[in-house]
């Protein structure tokens, strides 16, 4: 399908300052003519606007909630307007909070059309961190419990229905840092996690097959890709480094099974830190590795 770039330049959710210039550093590393090298129709809209971040300590839990919701909800609109247009929606972050607005919009144009969802969270966090359990405030840790319905109703019922998703409709790749008392909401609401203990034991081909079976025609595969999903030894320009990631070859194999069932039809790029990188590097990585999600293969069997 025809892809729609919606820039969403925050950082209003993370613990460091600077996703908010993750759009222009895709584009700078040339995502959109990347894609369009590839035959894709793509149209870039620009960034989104929203609340500049006032940087200010946690009240009742939360950093900045109202300029998180404001944010979520320009981009659940935004990701909304794509999708009913028939276009399929990457958002360049801008930290991980987006993934509520995003994913909210997604969930609620599956219902419309009679799609199944499955969600994709690449990521080193479980992001599954609620007000009373974070260690930091940061919202950019909790989008996943709010899309399970469990969070400030701002940004639970962003989309009047909640929860915009259930727990059986996620899929965590790549997971190593998850907190003490998160992983205790995570068992209880039986998230299905692939971490990287799991990935070294099986591989990481046996876990995506694992993750991405039972897919059908008519499953609607949202990609949320948080760039501290990547080792920092290649992905350095990220806030909340953790070692111990996928190496450049897992990471492409992730993005060339995803690729192979056809069925993505949503993107999020979130985290990637230009203050934090090195000559944007990180920025050309995920756009290496986001040409292979849209089929580019080194396969010499296709
Ligand atoms: N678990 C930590 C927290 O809640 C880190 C979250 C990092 N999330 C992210 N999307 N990078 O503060
Ligand atoms: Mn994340
Ligand atoms: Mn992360
Ligand atoms: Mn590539």
């Amino acid at each position: 399908p025809p892809v729609s770039l919606i820039g969403a330049p925050t950082d209003i959710g993370a613990g460091h300052r600077g996703a908010r210039m993750g759009p222009d550093a895709l584009r700078i590393a040339g995502l959109g003519e990347a894609l369009a090298a590839r035959g894709i129709d793509v149209i870039d809209r620009g960034d989104l606007s929203g609340p500049d971040n006032p940087w200010l300590p946690p009240t009742d839990g939360y950093r900045h909630l109202d300029e998180v919701v404001a944010w979520n909800r320009a981009l659940m609109d935004a990701v909304g307007a794509e999708l009913r247009a028939g276009r399929l929606p990457i958002v360049l972050g801008g930290d991980h909070c987006l993934g509520v607005g995003s994913i909210t919009a997604v969930a609620r144009h599956c219902r419309d059309t009679g799609k199944k969802l499955r969600v994709l969270w690449l990521d080193a966090h479980a992001d599954f961190n609620t007000s009373d359990v974070t260690p930091s405030g940061n919202v950019h840790g909790m989008p996943v419990a709010c899309l399970c319905g469990l969070g400030p109703d701002a940004l639970v019922r962003l989309g009047g229905s909640a929860p915009a998703m259930r727990p059986d409709e996620i899929r965590q790749i790549g997971i190593r840092s998850v907190d003490p008392e998160e992983k205790r909401l995570v068992k209880d609401y039986g998230l299905d996690i692939y971490d990287m203990r799991y990935i070294d034991e099986v591989g990481m081909k046996r876990a995506m097959e694992e993750a991405l079976e039972d897919l059908d025609d008519d499953t609607h595969l949202h990609v949320s890709f948080d760039v501290d999903f990547l080792d920092p030894s290649i992905a350095p320009g990220v806030g909340t480094t953790v070692p111990g990631g996928p190496n450049y070859r897992e990471a492409q194999l992730v993005m060339e099974m995803i690729a192979d069932t056809g069925r993505m039809g949503s993107l999020d790029i979130v985290e990637l830190n230009p203050a934090l990188d090195n000559h944007n590097g990180t920025a050309e990585l995920a756009v290496d590795l986001v040409e292979s999600l849209f089929g580019k293969s080194t396969l010499m069997r296709d």
